[in-house]
Formats: structure tokens, C-alpha cells, sequence
């Protein structure tokens, strides 16, 4: 299984399995969600592939910080974060929405994501943690831990350095 979560963001392996997998899923594209009834403040839609275990190890941290979390699977991954003008760089593996306003991008802490709302950066649509760094949310194994750095992203392809993590987060 770590070999699986660890290749989870890439292409390659996902173009793989999904072609072994494709015929026992009945949509590959996403339904809009409505949100009309959900608490907006707190709710983040998550787009991810069925097949990678760290996005759902993500919505549960999200979860046990107080967001309600909507997930959407689906196969193409990449038109998502086309869609949400996530850079190519920037990317990771998992794509979550907030009120249809703001992106973050990969193995976001929630306590990050907070920051930002309650402070968005001028011009920024979101937040990103490119690839899959060890000891992000989500991507806890044993003590692994790397430092990473979470940007934030501008229109255009546009991205520059939000805040650096030192440390796993506490929840
Ligand atoms: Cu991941
Ligand atoms: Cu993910």
C-alpha cells in the first residue's frame, strides 16, 4: 500500500489503473453539487480519484477540524484543477473547493486554510501544497516528516510562497 499512496499523484500510475478500472465505475465526470443547504462558511468540496487513500486521509483531518466535507470522485483530475487555475507545478494529488470561490490543492493543513479565509492574500484564489509532502495532513506514516511549504495561488499560473510548515500539525 505505501508504494500505491506514494505514486497516487502520479499521471502515469493513475492513467494505469483507471484503465484497468474504468469499466466497473459508472461516471467519469463530476456532478455539481448543490450547496444551497450546506453550511457554506465550513464546507469544502473535495475532487479526487476513487483510487488514492491520502485524499481521504486529508477529508478526515479536514473533518476533525470542523469542515463539512463533500467528496466527488471522479477520473479526470486534471480538468478540475485546469478549471480552478491550479498551475501545473503547484498540483497535488486532491482538489478541494470552498464555496465555489476558493481552491486548495493538495494535503492543505485546515489551519491554513482558515488563515486564508479569514485573510485571503490579494489577487490569491487559494492555497497549495504541491505533490505529497511526508508528514502533511493525510500523509502521516509513523514520525516521517518533512518541512514543506504551502503557496498560494494567483490567476494565470501565478503562485508565491503563503507559509512554511515545520512541524506536523497538531490535529
Ligand atoms: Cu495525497
Ligand atoms: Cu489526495
Amino acid at each position: 500500500m505505501p508504494k500505491f499512496i506514494k505514486l497516487c499523484g502520479t499521471k502515469a500510475l493513475a492513467g494505469a489503473i483507471f484503465a484497468l478500472l474504468l469499466v466497473g465505475c459508472s461516471s467519469t465526470s463530476y456532478a455539481p453539487e448543490s450547496e444551497a443547504s450546506r453550511d457554506l462558511a465550513n464546507s469544502i468540496t473535495v475532487y479526487k480519484s476513487p483510487f488514492c487513500l491520502c485524499c481521504n486521509d486529508w477529508i478526515t483531518h479536514l473533518e476533525s477540524n470542523a469542515f463539512s466535507v463533500a467528496s466527488e470522485n471522479g477520473l479526470d483530475t486534471a480538468s478540475v484543477k485546469q478549471r480552478w487555475g491550479v498551475p501545473a507545478t503547484m498540483q497535488g494529488c486532491h482538489t478541494g473547493v470552498w464555496n465555489n470561490q476558493y481552491v486548495f490543492e493538495g494535503h492543505v493543513p485546515a489551519r491554513l486554510i482558515r488563515q486564508f479565509l479569514a485573510n485571503p492574500p490579494k489577487g490569491s484564489i487559494g492555497l497549495a501544497v504541491p505533490g505529497m509532502p511526508k508528514g502533511s495532513p493525510g500523509m502521516y506514516r509513523g514520525k516521517d516528516f518533512e518541512p514543506y511549504v504551502v503557496y498560494a495561488i494567483l490567476p494565470g499560473g501565478e503562485y508565491r510562497f503563503y507559509e512554511k510548515v515545520t512541524a506536523p500539525e497538531a490535529g
